[in-house]
């Protein structure tokens, strides 16, 4: 039997409309070159990385450009085109696109465009503690603020306890078949780790890194300059 591979899956077409830019944030230079290629260049130099599917929209005139100048995603990245109406239908949409290139067993890490400070350390951090969990996980940070229900005029209403309470980040590790079956039942989910819980299967929680923080709003792209440009 051979052992379970490990592939990344980077969901990459949508529109970052809360970026009001004027190409999809994804495209947005971050430190010398667009945060998606930052995200591609990790993983395409990853070791436990047997291959890396980018899932950009059908009408995409940026992919092209980016494969050409990032160091070696031509033979790395496979380009899907088959973006969907939500994160959750891309992702899908790219595992259905890979299924004769994957096995069932095999590791899928799937990690947002939009997260370019990931580093080769999380991605063998996150591997090297569910290499042999029978369900999978993600990386996420302890919530360390406190947390406030706000009202419909935005007074403090409630405080919540944040016992527990852990921020999702991406990449998020499931083998194919579960994570495809889970995603095909989900009627609605943003991350693939409650797709999984959905199930009644409980994802694995691996301490993540603040730089690896998703890339929102306008006033982000400073932070994550200064996280790609100044720490390791
Ligand atoms: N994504 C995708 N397909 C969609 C929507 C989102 O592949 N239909 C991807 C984005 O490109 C991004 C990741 O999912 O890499 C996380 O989504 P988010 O940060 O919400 O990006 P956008 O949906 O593009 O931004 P916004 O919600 O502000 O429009
Ligand atoms: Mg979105």
């Amino acid at each position: 039997m051979t052992p379970p591979r490990y592939f990344a899956l980077v969901p990459a077409a949508g529109i970052g409309a809360r970026m009001e830019s004027a190409s999809p944030k994804q495209y947005l230079p971050i430190a010398g070159k667009p945060m998606l290629q930052h995200v591609l260049e990790t993983f395409a130099a990853s070791d436990a990385i047997a291959h890396t599917f980018v899932v950009v929209s059908a009408s995409d005139g940026y992919i092209h450009d980016l494969m050409n100048a990032g160091i070696h995603l031509a033979s790395r990245v496979t380009v899907l085109f088959c973006g969907g109406a939500t994160r959750q239908q891309s992702v899908l949409n790219g595992l259905h696109e890979m299924r004769q290139q994957v096995g069932d067993d095999d590791w899928i890490l799937v990690h947002d465009a939009a997260r370019p400070g990931l580093t080769l350390q999380l991605i063998d951090g996150l591997i090297d503690v569910l290499r042999e969990d029978a369900v999978g996980g993600l990386l996420a940070l302890p919530v360390v603020d406190t947390l406030k229900r706000a009202d419909v005029d935005g007074r403090a209403q409630v405080t919540v306890a944040r016992d527990g309470l852990w921020a999702a980040q991406t990449p998020q590790m499931f083998r194919y078949a579960l994570l495809r079956q889970a995603l095909e039942r989900t009627k609605q989910c943003t991350d693939e780790a409650s797709a999984i819980e959905a199930l009644g299967l409980r994802p694995k929680l691996v301490a993540g890194s603040p730089r690896n923080f998703k890339v929102t709003l306008p006033q982000d792209v400073a932070l994550a300059e200064i996280f790609l440009k100044g720490f390791s």
